[in-house]
């Protein structure tokens, strides 16, 4: 007998962009909804589209390039809201407006300062308007974990009559625990009258560090949908991890009564492009995408482990896309060779122009690096598909000092504006000489919230990918570069960081 189905709900573009720092631009939206989109996740929630015109932007471009997962727009239960969410969604070959009001006392009385009567009443208003427009409606209340029982039956009933077709109950402040959060959805699930004619869901915060237990109890509980994100990424301590909840349903088949359509071994890639693009690393002991989560140090476990992996493995590293670096591409590899195992990749490229710049530098890397993995394509790519044409600070050259007894440092020559500028500074070490050679020509005036390096491959050719975090005038933005050279990636993330707050590129976090 075929089993039920756990509807994955991908939450990284809305709820875990609101974290602090974690902004995405379109294109860095898109290249995530992407990957989304290729380890099969069902709802792809892309942005709050009346939160600003670049949220509202994104959301209509992931509705236009993905075809494989539903693409849903969040709302508050306004008119206005939603008819901004209908019009981003809208090119979608399936699209869904995700509609929510606050239902707990505290944020009814002094947030929303309205009556539960009024609450209601907005909230059907909103649906019935949703419905107009759109067949696949889900209405949450907010503060859900927290709110009166009582209370929700009637709101919900009355939602569920105009039309909704899923139903949230968010822990929006993570204040559940596990039981009390089943008995919850048990409660909802028997209590209301007509609540089998919806899809229940499931939304936790992770601020008693209980966001996966509950949403796994809610889904013993008859929970057919769960929202989370990659990395557990999210406002305060985040959201439910989708690869814990995944690889959870997955593993243990013997209890869970539902499973996922998620393609398992694209998980590492995913948590790898959300962590670069964010610059929110994932720790080392992190179930499932930490670089230890399938490290066996202790000699007994190493023993084991080689008479017999299940010895002490539950899963396998390759089903979540571990050690699974190919040697892709050589210095020998042609052009087409090159296009191919982009689109196997699913990187589509359209302009021969951008196809054009980006195999001349696979080729300048492929003559530093000879072995060239697909993560070096991904990062290869990410700064073709970043980089704007018309970037306003470009870097031409570079030449770094180090010795000992001696101050560090970098001679750079930057374009800015199309004009050419030659930067020396001193520094600490070569990265701080380098940030103020291009800080004596920007004059950027901004803060360095975060500057972090990772390997993106193993062993020491491997390129170094670099993120810094720039903040001016409450604006925040994440610079990316990538190069074997990792003073040459700060550079390139530094520069990164410069262009997009000069464009407006990145926008402030939309906060509900
Ligand atoms: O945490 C929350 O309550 C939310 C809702 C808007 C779904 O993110
Ligand atoms: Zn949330």
């Amino acid at each position: 007998m075929s089993k039920e189905q756990l509807i994955i709900f991908d939450t990284t573009l809305r709820d875990g962009e609101q974290s602090p720092g974690a902004s995405m631009t379109k294109e860095e939206k898109l290249r995530i909804a992407r990957q989304l989109e290729r380890m099969r996740v069902d709802v792809i929630e892309a942005g709050f589209p009346a939160a600003s015109n670049g949220d509202f932007d994104a959301v209509r471009a992931v509705a236009e390039a993905i075809k494989d997962s539903t693409v849903a727009g969040l709302c508050r239960a306004f008119d206005k809201d939603i008819a901004r969410a209908l019009e981003a969604v809208k090119p979608a070959k399936s699209g869904r407006i995700h509609t929510f009001i606050a239902t707990s006392p505290i944020h009814m009385e002094k947030k929303l300062r309205m009556a539960p009567d009024e609450v209601i009443v907005a909230a059907t208003k909103a649906v019935r308007f949703a419905r107009n427009g759109i067949a696949d409606v889900e209405f949450s209340c907010e503060d859900a974990g927290r709110s009166d029982i009582d209370f929700l039956c009637r709101i919900i009933e009355a939602v569920i009559k105009e039309g909704a077709t899923t139903i949230n109950i968010p822990d929006t402040v993570g204040y559940n625990v596990p039981g009390q959060y089943a008995e919850r959805i048990l409660q909802l699930r028997q209590r209301i009258p007509n609540s089998d004619k919806v899809i229940w869901s499931v939304h936790c915060h992770n601020d008693l560090g209980l966001a996966v237990a509950n949403s796994l109890a809610a889904v013993m509980a008859g929970a057919r949908q769960v929202e989370c994100t990659i990395n557990g990424l999210g406002e305060r301590a985040g959201n439910a991890a989708l690869e814990e909840i995944v690889m959870a349903v997955h593993t243990r088949q013997d209890v869970f009564p539902c499973s996922t359509r998620i393609d398992t071994t694209q998980i590492v890639a995913a948590s790898k492009m959300v962590s670069g693009i964010t610059g929110f690393p994932v720790q080392p002991n992190k179930a499932i995408v930490g670089a230890n989560a399938f490290a066996h140090e202790s000699g007994i476990h190493q023993d084991g482990v080689l008479k017999h992996r299940e010895t002490y493995e539950i899963m396998r590293a390759e089903d979540v896309g571990w050690n699974t670096n190919k040697l892709v591409l050589g210095k020998h590899s042609g052009r087409t060779a090159f296009k191919a195992r982009l689109k196997e990749l699913g990187i589509e490229v359209d302009s021969e122009q951008v196809l054009n710049s980006a195999f001349a530098r696979f080729k300048e890397l492929a003559d530093k690096k000879h072995e060239i993995f697909d993560e070096d394509l991904h990062a290869l790519m990410s700064d073709e598909v970043v980089t704007p044409d018309d970037e306003y600070y470009k870097l031409l050259s570079s030449m770094f000092h180090s010795e000992t007894g001696e101050s560090p440092q970098a001679k750079l020559t930057l374009s800015a504006g199309g004009a050419e500028h030659l930067s020396e500074s001193t520094g600490s070490g070569p990265v701080d000489a380098t940030f103020k050679a291009i800080e004596s020509v920007a004059t950027s005036g901004s803060q360095l919230l975060l500057y972090s390096v990772n390997a993106i491959t193993t062993g020491t050719d491997a390129q170094g990918e670099v993120t810094v975090r720039l903040a001016r005038d409450g604006r925040i933005v994440n610079g990316q570069g990538a190069d074997t050279d990792i003073v040459v990636a700060s550079a390139k993330a530094y520069i990164n960081a410069l262009n997009k707050l000069r464009s407006g590129a990145e926008k402030l976090n939309p906060q509900l």
